[in-house]
């Protein structure tokens, strides 16, 4: 028996289980509570980059957010939110790094594993950690192929413009989606002297649009700009065929992603201009924990109902009577 889940507990109210079967997808037991809005995402396609792309063209703005692991995953997808990447930030905002460095393969795999068991709809997309691409053109696609084959991603997402192009061609030839990312690129932090705005003055936006180009005419099927001025994403947007995805990049990008942990208060450090707050997660949760220490040290976790009894004419002894009458 799990006693992780309350509903896999004898004598918890037992939700409405039901199991449905789409054609091309695995099915999985849901709840009643949840039904209708199940029910209607699984009938709704999977999202492509071919999906991505009409998008971009019929002007309708690309809904993105980063996931890192199986609850997150179905919230976000339940959402009806376009691409879920797991995004190397996971090493900043669940592993604690102080940076997105360290992060390794295997960690990557893992989260992504997760993740790809909560989304039925979204684009699934997996950041390669920084070292899994800088080597060999061959070890670099022998990586991206393990997020696609061993951990249920759609496409893989490396930072970088023009000197990644090479790259991003050899994936594309392998069928592999890449998701290219240029502006402020996180990895490249100490290159960059700290996380600064790119873009700025006339040569770097020269610079930028070509990374952009190099990048689609090698295959990319989304570019995202990271902070980067409004002025500069926008004509990159106008200019690119392939779907644009902007954080920190202004309104005009034709799609947009956050950090999920940024949205929700749960980051622990100082919030970054372009990152909208949409609720308080920490708070939320410091108030029910000092209330389960609380309830904890006045006895008042567990009740008699949350408990289990011995069954009827089982003497339970002393102790059992001592709490029989207190009941
Ligand atoms: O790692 C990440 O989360 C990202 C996005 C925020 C674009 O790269």
């Amino acid at each position: 028996m799990s006693v992780y889940g309350s509903s896999n507990i004898p004598g918890a109210k037992a939700p409405v289980e039901a199991e449905l079967v789409v054609p091309g997808l695995k099915s999985r037991p849901i709840s009643g509570a949840n039904l209708s809005v199940t029910v209607s995402r699984l009938r709704e396609p999977r999202v492509t980059a071919g999906a991505l792309l009409e998008k971009k063209q019929a002007g309708r703005p690309i809904s993105a957010l980063t996931a890192y692991d199986w609850p997150t995953a179905r919230m976000v997808d339940e959402a009806g939110i376009d691409v879920v990447l797991v995004g190397d930030s996971l090493g900043m905002v669940v592993l604690g790094y102080e940076n997105t460095l360290p992060v390794t393969m295997e960690e990557m795999l893992h989260h992504t594993r997760a993740v790809s068991r909560g989304v039925r709809r979204a684009f699934l997309v997996a950041d390669m950690p920084y070292g899994s691409y800088h080597g060999t053109v061959d070890e670099a696609v022998g990586n991206a192929v393990r997020f696609i084959k061993d951990a249920g991603a759609q496409a893989v997402k490396i930072e970088g413009g023009t000197m990644r192009a090479e790259l991003v061609r050899r994936m594309t030839e392998a069928q592999i989606c890449v998701v290219g990312h240029i502006g402020l690129t996180p990895q490249s932090v100490h290159s960059m002297g700290g996380y600064r705005v790119q873009g700025k003055t006339a040569e770097a936006m020269d610079r930028l649009q070509a990374d952009a180009r190099a990048l689609e005419e090698a295959g990319a099927v989304a570019i995202v700009l990271e902070g980067i001025p409004r002025e500069l994403a926008a004509k990159i947007t106008s200019e690119c065929r392939v779907p644009t995805i902007g954080i920190g990049a202004g309104p005009e990008c034709d799609g947009q992603i956050l950090v999920f942990h940024d949205l929700f208060n749960l980051t622990f450090a100082p919030r970054a201009k372009f990152a909208r707050q949409y609720g308080d997660a920490a708070g939320f949760f410091a108030e029910g924990l000092a209330q389960y220490k609380e309830d904890v040290a006045g006895r008042r976790f567990p009740s008699d109902e949350e408990s289990y009894h011995t069954g009827p004419g089982v003497k339970a002894g002393v102790v059992g009577e001592l709490v029989a009458r207190k009941a």
